[in-house]
C-alpha cells in the first residue's frame, strides 16, 4: 500500500516535533500546514487521504462536502473535543476519529494552577517583585481547605480535578448528566451546584444543550465571590455575562482557558495589534481573571500521546475494519462515544 497522506492543519512548532518523532519509521507521509482548515483552505487537502485537525479548525458542512468530494476518507482530530466538527453531517460520509484521552492530568492540573495563580495573587506578586516591590498590600488570598469545589462533568479530566481538590482538603460536589456509579462522589442538581461552591470548576463537552450554562442566570444562584474555572470550551461561559457579574463584585475570579470567541485569536501573537474583541479585552484587563490561550493540555507527555494516538487511529482505520476512537453520531450518547466499536459505524 502506498504511503497514507496527511494534510495536517494548523500546525505549530511542536506539533512537528511530536509527530515526526511518532513517525518513526516514516510510515506516514505528512504535510504541515499552517493554516487553519475552512472552507477556503480545504484545497490544500487535495490529494491527501486524511485531514488531521485541531480545536479550532471549522468542520462545517462545506467543509465536509469539498473534503468528501475530493477523497478524503479520514478527519483525525488530534483532540478530545469535537465540538469543531458537525459529526451529524459527516455521518456516511468521511469517519470522524479522535483523541479521547491524551494527558487528562495536565489540563486537571492546568485548572489547579490557574485556582491558585488566582486566589493566591501569584500573577500579581510576580511582578511586584521582579519591579523590587515587596509590599503585600492587595495580596491576601485565602484558603482551600474546607472550600467547596464543584465539578461540572465528572469524566477522565474531572475525576483527577477531584482528586488534586481532596488533596488540598477541599469538599466535593459534582453534577454529571451522566453519573458515575460508585465513583464515591456526591453528585447534586446543577442549581445545588451554583447554590453551594465556593469554586466551580467545567470539565464538560460543549453541546448544544449545555451552551452558556454559565449565564447571567445561573450566576445569580452562585454565592457571592465564587471563582469559575473553565478548561473546557469557552462557550459554556456566556463571557458577556460573566464581564457584568464579575464587575457586580458577585463573581470573585475567573481562570479561563479557554473562550468562546478564541478560534481567530489563540495561539497566533497579537502583542503589537489591537484586538477588536471588546469582551476579551475587557476580561483580560480585570486583577481578578487569568486567560491562557488554551494551553492546558500542552505538556510533553500530552503531545506524545497525542502523535501517538493520531497515527495509531489512522493505522487502525486503514488496515482494520474497527477504529475504537471513531466519533460516532449513530451512538445513541454522543458525549461516551470513546467506547469500543466492533466496526467500523458505517
Ligand atoms: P470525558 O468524556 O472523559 O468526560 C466528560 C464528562 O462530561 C463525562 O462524564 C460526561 O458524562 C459529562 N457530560 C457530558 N455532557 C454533559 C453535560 N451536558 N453536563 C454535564 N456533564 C456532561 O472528557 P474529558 O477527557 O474529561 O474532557 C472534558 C473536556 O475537557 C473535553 O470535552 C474538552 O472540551 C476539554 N479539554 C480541554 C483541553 C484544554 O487544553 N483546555 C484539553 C482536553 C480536553
Amino acid at each position: 500500500m502506498d504511503k497514507i497522506k496527511i494534510a495536517f492543519f494548523d500546525s505549530k512548532d511542536y506539533d512537528k516535533e511530536s509527530f515526526v518523532n511518532s513517525n518513526v519509521n516514516d510510515e506516514y507521509e505528512i504535510t504541515f500546514l499552517e493554516t487553519r482548515l475552512s472552507k477556503d483552505t480545504c484545497k490544500l487537502a487535495e490529494g491527501n487521504d486524511v485531514v488531521c485537525v485541531f480545536v479550532n479548525d471549522d468542520v462545517n458542512k462545506a467543509v465536509i462536502d469539498k473534503l468528501y468530494n475530493m477523497g478524503i476518507k479520514l478527519i483525525a482530530l488530534r483532540c478530545a473535543g469535537y465540538n469543531n466538527v458537525d459529526v451529524e453531517y459527516a455521518y456516511g460520509k468521511i469517519h470522524v476519529v479522535r483523541v479521547p484521552a491524551y494527558s487528562p492530568y495536565a489540563v486537571a492540573e492546568h485548572a489547579m494552577a490557574l485556582l491558585l495563580t488566582s486566589i493566591r495573587r501569584i500573577h500579581k506578586a510576580y511582578i511586584r517583585t521582579r519591579d523590587f516591590n515587596f509590599s503585600l498590600n492587595g495580596l491576601t488570598g485565602f484558603d482551600l481547605h474546607g472550600k467547596t469545589v464543584g465539578v461540572v462533568g465528572t469524566g477522565k479530566i474531572g475525576r483527577i480535578f477531584i482528586d488534586i481538590c481532596r488533596g488540598f482538603g477541599m469538599q466535593v460536589i459534582a453534577y454529571d448528566k451522566y453519573p458515575a456509579v460508585d465513583a464515591g462522589i456526591e453528585y447534586v442538581t446543577l442549581d445545588e451546584l451554583w447554590e453551594r461552591s465556593d469554586v466551580i470548576s467545567l470539565h464538560c463537552p460543549l453541546t448544544d444543550e449545555n451552551l452558556h450554562m454559565i449565564n447571567s442566570e445561573s450566576m445569580a444562584k452562585m454565592k457571592k465571590g465564587v471563582v469559575i474555572i473553565n478548561t473546557s470550551r469557552g462557550a459554556l461561559i456566556d463571557s458577556e455575562a460573566l464581564v457584568e457579574g464579575i464587575k457586580a463584585r458577585h463573581i470573585g475570579a475567573a481562570c479561563l482557558d479557554v473562550y468562546e470567541e478564541e478560534s481567530n485569536i489563540f495561539f497566533h501573537d497579537y502583542s503589537n495589534h489591537i484586538v477588536n474583541d471588546d469582551t476579551l479585552a475587557r476580561l483580560i484587563s480585570m486583577p481578578n481573571v487569568i486567560v491562557t490561550s488554551h494551553q492546558a493540555f500542552l505538556t510533553k507527555e500530552a503531545l506524545t500521546n497525542i502523535a501517538d494516538t493520531t497515527l495509531e487511529n489512522i493505522r487502525e482505520f486503514f488496515e482494520k475494519d474497527t477504529c475504537k476512537n471513531e466519533v460516532c453520531y449513530k451512538c445513541a450518547n454522543l458525549s461516551n462515544c470513546d467506547q469500543a466499536h466492533d466496526k467500523k459505524c458505517f
